[in-house]
């Protein structure tokens, strides 16, 4: 049975390209860019060049913007713990109800721990902000707004420059979490009012563990980690140097091959999703298909378990997510199916189907094979205990 993986937004495989930059930093190339000797210097120039490969894919004015981190989660606590110490006196955060835990549980924490007021601005059923709800939200007292670029389980895309620049207009921090985005989506963050991004290795066929945060020159900002003076004070720790190289070169593969990928990736979801619609009743699309990231699809099977047709399709060889988890033998829809407001038997029959460049026409075709039994098995499966 050949292995079909469709859950690249969870993770993606290291490209080889990536893995043959990555390995002289463990072995001959092992120096410390602080260390002043040749060891060092080599370390150093090696995050220069990484640096510049990042600066290129998300269009940032100069190398220096962006610094390296553990990953996704940490840049996204970076970015909002620093403007809320910047502006101590403004104690609001505007928010999206869709984001993914990195944000929403800081946010839910700041609420509860340090009275900071959280704007958590709805969607629509298609999963699009409520662009009122927004503006109402952004009055003098928001210090930050931390709003996706794409969303992880639907692929949908938020207006981020549009929403930057309302942003600016009240005195607000703008910062995007861009891990879903970020190779997938063509960036050129110096033509916009974005403060901050939150990028990771292992969403673009870089390694785990590395991320990467862009802070707009100027921009005052504390850092998190403190410690020695690693990424001008801004990121305290010795540098995860292989991870800084495969982030740096997968940034280059996926500038290099974006258009083209985009496209292929694209024909392979759009043809999974139309025989999909095309085979199985009641099925349907969620999230906005008009804005929406080219490898993604949220399919909802009406009154089935999304998470037994994971399952199920597992025991076929094919990797995907649902939309729902089974907690304690309840099951609970995702918070951003609910938050778009999708009825309960059509939250749960969701499967998250995501591709990448190592996907193929096979893989599709593989999945129609198997999936529209796994379904007529299935159906009827509702109701379930629902949480
Ligand atoms: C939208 C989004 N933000 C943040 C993260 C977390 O990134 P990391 O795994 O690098 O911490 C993820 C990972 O799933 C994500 O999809």
């Amino acid at each position: 049975m050949r292995p079909v993986y469709l859950d690249n937004n969870a993770t993606t495989r290291v490209d080889s390209e990536v893995l043959q930059a990555m390995l002289p930093y463990f072995t001959e190339q092992f120096g410390n860019p602080s260390s002043m000797h040749a060891f060092g210097a080599a370390a150093g120039t090696a995050m220069k060049t990484a640096r510049q490969q990042l600066q290129a894919l998300i269009g940032a004015k100069f190398e220096h913007e962006i610094i390296f981190t553990s990953g996704g989660t940490e840049s996204n606590n970076a970015a909002i713990l620093s403007a809320l110490q910047v502006m101590p006196e403004r104690a609001e955060i505007v928010t999206s109800a869709v984001e993914h835990p990195a944000v929403l549980t800081l946010c839910g924490h700041l609420q509860k721990t340090s009275g900071i007021k959280v704007h958590r601005i709805p969607v629509d059923q298609h999963g699009r902000l409520d662009l009122d709800a927004y503006r109402t939200a952004l009055t003098p007292r928001v210090a930050i707004v931390s709003i996706m670029w794409a969303n992880n389980e639907t692929g949908t895309i938020f207006p981020v420059a549009k929403l930057a620049e309302m942003a600016k207009k009240a005195d607000a921090i703008f910062h995007t979490d861009a891990v879903q985005a970020v190779g997938k989506l063509p960036m050129d963050l110096k033509s916009t009012a974005i403060d901050m991004l939150s990028l990771s290795g292992h969403k673009l066929h870089g390694p785990k563990g590395v991320g990467a945060l862009y802070i707009r020159r100027g921009l005052p900002f504390h850092a998190l980690i403190k410690g020695g003076h690693q990424e001008r004070d801004r990121r305290a720790g010795t540098e995860n140097m292989p991870g800084i190289v495969g982030l740096g070169k997968a940034a280059e593969l996926a500038l290099k091959c974006m258009d083209e990928e985009n496209r292929r990736v694209k024909s392979l979801r759009d043809r999974l999703e139309k025989g999909l619609l095309e085979r199985i009743p009641k099925t349907f699309v969620n999230g906005d298909t008009l804005a929406r990231l080219p490898n993604t699809t949220s399919v909802t099977f009406d009154r089935t378990v999304g998470e037994a047709i994971q399952l199920l399709l597992n025991r076929h060889g094919i990797a995907c997510s649902s939309g729902s988890a089974c907690n304690s033998g309840f099951f609970t829809p995702s918070h951003v199916l609910e938050a778009m407001n999708i009825p309960h038997t059509a939250a749960l029959g969701a499967v998250r189907f995501s591709f990448s460049r190592f996907n193929c026409q096979e893989d599709v075709d593989h999945v129609l094979q198997v999936i529209p039994a796994i379904v007529t098995k299935l159906d009827g499966s509702f109701p379930v205990p629902v949480g």
